[in-house]
């Protein structure tokens, strides 16, 4: 497996997940970064529900990265109103993602990561969207067997 981890966190958590994955498969890290911080958890959340509102979100400063060399991208997020934030589906609606196997991962306070994968496999049409997981403060996923599975 060739991989690269695409991911978004705004306060460290999945930042953590994408760092130990990176760690198991030697994958290349590419970090979604906003060009303004949301902030604290009461204040992105006041934005996120402004960005649903507004259709208007956070823009990000990378550049769009060259995957052509990667058979599996991991995509990563923290679950936001029950889906991955908009500012990473943008992100990934310019990435060249087709023929490739798109393994999404999440953090949560409590909600699992099914609800945001439907909307995932729209947005990465062309891709294989595989082994959704997801891991959150009250339900912890089980990464080793996860990341065995993935490897196989
Ligand atoms: C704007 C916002 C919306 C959130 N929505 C949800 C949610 O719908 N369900 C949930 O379980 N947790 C929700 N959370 C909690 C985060 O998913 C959780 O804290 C996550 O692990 C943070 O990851 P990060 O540190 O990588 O940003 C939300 C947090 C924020 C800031």
């Amino acid at each position: 497996m060739k991989a690269a981890i695409i991911y978004f966190s705004n306060s460290g958590i999945t930042e953590k997940l994408a760092k130990r994955i990176k760690k198991d498969t030697d994958g290349e890290l590419i970090r979604v970064i906003p060009d303004k911080e949301y902030g604290g958890y009461f204040i992105s959340i006041v934005k996120m529900i402004g960005e649903k509102i507004t259709g208007k979100t956070r823009d990000f400063v990378n550049d769009i990265p060259d995957l052509s060399e990667y058979d599996t991208v991991f995509v990563g997020y923290p679950i936001w109103g029950g889906k991955a934030p908009v500012i990473l589906q943008n992100f990934l609606k310019k990435c060249d993602l087709r023929g490739k196997r798109v393994i999404p991962f999440a953090t949560a306070g409590a909600s699992g990561i099914k609800s945001s994968v439907e909307g995932l496999k729209v947005v990465c049409s062309g891709t294989q969207v595989k082994y959704p997981f997801g891991t959150s403060k009250k339900n912890k996923g089980d990464y080793r067997s996860w990341m065995e599975k993935v490897k196989q």
